[in-house]
């Protein structure tokens, strides 16, 4: 392996998942009914300036169908090209001038960071550094916007602290509350006032749960509550705890209202499937 590709593991491992997952479009089929009727819901309230962070292959998007809802879209991710395919291969050119799709771009600030870790000598992380560059405000191109949506992205932020410090490093749990924190900020800090936000996230795996695979439709909320209850979740994604973030710490207060939980729902991936949850919220007028 050369010294570049070394350096650049990390983006190559989500370029990797967003190969793995090209072709898989019609299993998002139901997912993206989910995502698209959320989307629209927003459209018709606030019909200006969409971005998608996590945009990738825009698996969970009808392009063509925001087209028409939104003015102007603007699709975020650190994997431009594969963002950039997709809008290829739905949208004529010719009809692409209302879509943007931005450079690559890391929404966390520091994947640079995890990616020049030495996972070999882990005491090396700088923790306090780490946790600084999580404290600073990140920029989103084209923004400010009237809706943000973040589309499965968190957990895989999230995974990229996983990967690069290893799952047992004391300061884990801190580094990735903090990313949590940080990536809602950035989402609200985004908004136009009264713009609406969409947190969509993936927060627990039939790996975990397998009765996930099965259950009926009816009892899928209990489910994923008792599950919630025997603390069955990605780290940090725990929804209540997201949602009560966004009502109650400081950073948000005065500056977030409407913060709703969404009904969950399944991402079928066909080998697995994850829960989703939705939470939203809008940025206050003043
Ligand atoms: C699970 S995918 C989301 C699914 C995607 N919306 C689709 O339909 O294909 C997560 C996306 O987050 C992107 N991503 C991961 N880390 C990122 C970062 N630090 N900044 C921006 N995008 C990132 C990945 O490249 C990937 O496209």
């Amino acid at each position: 392996m050369s010294d570049s590709s070394i350096q650049k593991w990390l983006l190559a491992e989500h370029q990797h998942r967003n190969q793995t997952t090209l072709e898989l479009r019609s299993v998002f089929d139901q997912h993206r009914q989910r995502v698209m009727h959320l989307l629209k819901r927003v459209a018709r309230e606030k019909a200006g300036r969409l971005c998608v962070l996590g945009a990738g292959n825009c698996n969970d998007l009808q392009l063509d169908e925001l087209l028409i809802a939104f003015e102007l879209i603007v699709l975020v991710d650190i994997d431009q090209a594969a963002v950039k395919s997709a809008v290829a291969h739905s949208i004529p050119e010719t009809q692409r001038d209302r879509i943007h799709v931005a450079d690559s771009t890391d929404v966390s600030g520091v994947f640079e960071y995890l990616q020049a870790i030495d996972k070999n000598d882990l005491h090396t992380i700088q923790t306090s550094h780490l946790l600084h560059l999580l404290s600073r405000q990140q920029h989103i191109p084209m923004a400010p916007f009237d809706c943000i949506a973040s589309t499965c992205l968190l957990s895989e932020l999230i995974d990229s602290v996983f990967l690069a410090m290893g799952g047992n490093h004391p300061a884990l749990a801190s580094v990735i509350l903090a990313l949590r924190r940080q990536h809602l900020r950035t989402m609200v800090q985004s908004l136009c006032a009264g713009g609406f936000g969409l947190v969509i996230f993936d927060f627990i795996s039939s790996q975990t749960l397998p009765e996930l695979m099965c259950i009926d439709e009816s009892i899928l909320n209990s489910v994923l509550v008792n599950a919630i209850n025997e603390k069955n979740f990605f780290t940090g994604l725990n929804p209540f705890a997201v949602q009560a973030e966004l009502q109650t710490h400081p950073d948000f207060l005065g500056l977030v209202t409407d913060v709703r939980l969404h009904s969950p729902w399944r991402w079928d991936l066909g080998h697995k499937q994850f829960a989703v949850s939705t939470i939203s919220f809008r940025r206050s007028l003043t």
